[in-house]
This record gives C-alpha cells, structure tokens and sequence, in this order.
C-alpha cells in the first residue's frame, strides 16, 4: 500500500505509523509514502481524496473548481503510473469529482466508482441503531442520490433484523433522522472546524475495496455513472451497484415511488448542473 500527498514527510510519516501497526493487526502489509506517484506504479486500486475539505459552512458545492483542478492533476498521474488499475474517488463534489475522473482517466464506467453512499448509509444506520437501541449490526439502510444536500435515504429498504424501519419509527422521527445524515458531513466539520470526516469514510473505502479485491460481488451503494438505469443517463449518481473483481460489475434497479424517483432525479439534476460548470 503506498501513501501519496504532496506535502513532504506527511505520506512517509504516516505510513511508518500504519506499518508499525501491523503486527498488532497481524497483518503482512508493505506500506511506504511517497510524494511521486512512481511509486504507485502497477496499482490494483487507486484511492483519490486529493482536494481541500469544506470549512463550517460551507457545502461540498463550494469546494468545486479547487477540487476540479487538484482532481485533474491527479488523475493523469494516477493513470500514466497505473493504467489498468480501478478508481475510487472520494473527493467533494463527489457525483462531480467522479463523472471528472471517469472522463479524463479515459476508463471505462466499470473501474471508475465514487464512494458516498456505503458513507451515507452508515451514518443512517448508527442514527437508527442508537435510536432503537439496537447493535448496528442489525440495521441495514440504503442511501441513494448524490452526496450532498439531495442524497435520498430510502426509509422503505431500510430494516431492523428484516423488519422494516418504518413499523418501528414514527415518519416524523424518521424525518428526523433522514435530514441528520444528509447533514451528516457538515455536523463533523462544524465540530473538527479545519478538515472533515476520516474513520467513516475510511471504513466505507475499505468496504468497497475489499469487494473489488475479493471479488466479493458485494451490493453496495456508490456512486455509478448511469446510462439509462433509473431513467438517468451521461451522470454519477448513487445507485445500488455490484462490486467485484472487474469494478462495478452490475447496476441494480430497483423500484422506486414516484416521490422517491422525483428525489433521485432531483438530485441527479443538481450533479449535472455541477458537471456543467466545470465542462465534464
Ligand atoms: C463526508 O461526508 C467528507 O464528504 C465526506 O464526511
């Protein structure tokens, strides 16, 4: 595993504490910092979370054209180095920043997925565990859209040990605790005030690059770039998608309401907006 930042002594510095953590993992993993991506050369996986994070305030909107810029950059660097590898974009915008890696890395839809709903979903399900007083183990939810201020938690797919959340929370609560996770990112970075959310997000890149590795063909919610599925085409979204060894190996479609579709295609049409100012 190999650590890239552009500040000197931070990729280096990290991964000597990460690789000096693992025989108390027990756990067989290389891991160096670098700041020339060289030394990524040949990746399976590439992570990318380059970009400046959100300040109290601020949406991911906001982080756009900086992003953009960072984005570009990395991607034709990620690419020269390792032209068969798979991508997971995790910075802000992230439907953006996604659909902006997916056209500049030149790769096909299937090695190219953002990471935002695996993130979003488990924000829902610690909100609904600790309501309910329940292990998080027994909850399962599932957050669609983009990642941002029109993401659509689907109370309807989201269960208590296969009981459904809505025999179990009144629609106000519910409301409640839709409305928290989509604030779930700003109500970390009022509180961190200089940066944003890591371990969760971390956790959620894990999980999606287990699938891939293990050839797991885990469904999990990430950003896909849609061509006719749920009647979206030409834009990242998150949708349910099947993960494994080629990527995203299968978009699944499933039925939505008609307030739900008016949600998702809300939400698709603030990312195509985003993707028009930036000309991908
Ligand atoms: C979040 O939601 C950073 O977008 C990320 O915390």
């Amino acid at each position: 595993m190999v650590l890239v930042d552009v500040v000197e002594g931070v990729p280096q510095g990290k991964a000597l504490d990460l690789l000096e953590a693992m025989p108390i993992e027990k756990r067989d993993v290389a891991i160096a910092g670098s700041n020339d991506y060289a030394a990524t050369a040949n990746s399976d996986i590439v992570v990318i979370t380059a970009g400046i994070p959100r300040k109290p305030g601020m949406s991911r909107d906001d982080l756009l054209h900086t992003n953009y810029k960072i984005m570009s950059d990395v991607v034709q660097k990620v690419v020269a180095q390792s032209p068969e590898s798979i991508l997971i974009i995790v910075s802000n915008p992230l439907d953006a920043m996604a659909q902006a890696a997916f056209r500049q890395s030149g790769f096909n839809r299937e090695r190219v997925i953002g990471m935002a709903g695996v993130l979003d979903s488990a924000r829902f399900r610690s909100f609904i565990a600790a309501e309910l007083n329940v292990s998080v183990e027994n909850v399962t939810a599932f957050v669609l859209g983009g990642h941002g201020d029109t993401m659509v938690p689907l109370a309807r797919y989201s269960a208590v040990a296969g009981i459904p959340i809505t025999e179990l929370i009144s629609p106000d609560r519910l409301e409640q605790l839709v409305q928290r996770t989509r604030d779930g990112g700003a109500e970390i970075v009022k509180y961190l005030k200089t940066g944003s959310a890591y371990y969760a997000p971390s956790s959620a890149v894990t999980e999606m690059a287990e699938a891939i590795l293990k050839d797991k063909k885990k469904i999990l919610p990430c950003a896909a770039y849609l061509e006719g599925e749920y009647g979206i085409s030409g834009y990242y979204i998150g949708v349910p998608c099947k993960l494994g060894a080629a990527g995203l190996e299968q978009i699944i479609e499933i039925k939505l309401t008609p307030e739900e579709d008016a949600v998702l295609k809300k939400s698709a049409a603030a990312v195509k907006e985003l993707c028009a100012v930036i000309g991908v």
